[in-house]
């Protein structure tokens, strides 16, 4: 795959601090809240919570890459504006919540085939902790190591920009992380900065929703 995602590139004192006051102010708006309660009693009567917040955020998995993917021909760089809508798509497909790509849209991942995005992840960073989140590879491009590639370009993201603790939520990835070294671990443990981030928010307050969820973790 082709680079210009330089990992530790991005992360400035300001770029942390801008994207993290943006991520507060989405997540303690009124109509932040009232989705995320949505979502949470939705999930306790039996919807999963990622089609739920799918549907809420009125996004239908459609325009998925259909082409075969071929690795050589893709390119990793860094999201920007213009890329909402394709992460989006992708992150629905890849069963997670398309929420607070904005905040950090130019901190994302992108793997790029021929135009589509096929790949993504973003390393949030809090302090000297990072939340992985939105690790996803479209369908017509897995198994071919894209998804491990992804991980480990977040991983030396986070760590060149002076993160120690690395956290990240899955459901159905769990084995791929363990694979990655990431154990399980209490949400309780978790360092306080990073605490703020949103997903960390959801899980604490709304606990019922998300049973199934593995909090995991591993030193960077
Ligand atoms: C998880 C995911 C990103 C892996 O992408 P990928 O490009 O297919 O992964 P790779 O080709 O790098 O696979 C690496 C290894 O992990 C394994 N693996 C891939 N996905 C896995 C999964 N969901 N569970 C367990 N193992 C998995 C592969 O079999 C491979 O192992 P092998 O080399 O022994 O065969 C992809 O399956 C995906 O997008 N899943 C849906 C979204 C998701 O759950 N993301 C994680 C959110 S925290």
């Amino acid at each position: 795959m082709g680079e210009t995602f330089l990992p530790g590139a991005h992360w400035t004192t300001e770029r942390v601090a801008a994207a993290r006051e943006a991520m507060i102010a989405l997540r303690d708006s009124p109509e932040m809240q009232t989705l995320m309660r949505t979502v949470a009693e939705a999930t306790d009567s039996g919807h999963d919570p990622a089609s739920m917040a799918a549907a809420m955020s009125g996004v239908i998995a459609d325009g998925r890459v259909t082409t075969p993917v071929r690795r050589e021909a893709c390119l990793v760089r860094r999201g920007r504006r213009g890329d909402e809508a394709g992460l989006t798509r992708l992150i629905v497909e890849g069963n997670l919540p398309p929420f607070f790509i904005e905040p950090f849209i130019d901190g994302f991942l992108v793997v790029e085939h021929e135009g589509d995005i096929v790949g993504c992840g973003c390393a949030e960073m809090y302090e000297d902790s990072s939340v992985i989140r939105s690790v996803v590879v479209s369908s017509q491009a897995r198994g071919l190591g894209i998804g491990l590639e992804i991980a480990r370009l977040l991983e030396d993201d986070a760590r060149l920009s002076g993160a120690r603790h690395l956290y990240l939520f899955t459901i159905e990835a769990w084995r791929f992380w363990l694979r990655l070294g990431y154990v399980d671990i209490s949400i309780d443990s978790w360092q306080v900065p990073a605490r703020e981030n949103w997903q960390f928010q959801f899980i604490s307050q709304f606990p019922e929703a998300v049973k199934e969820v593995h909090v995991m973790g591993k030193l960077a």
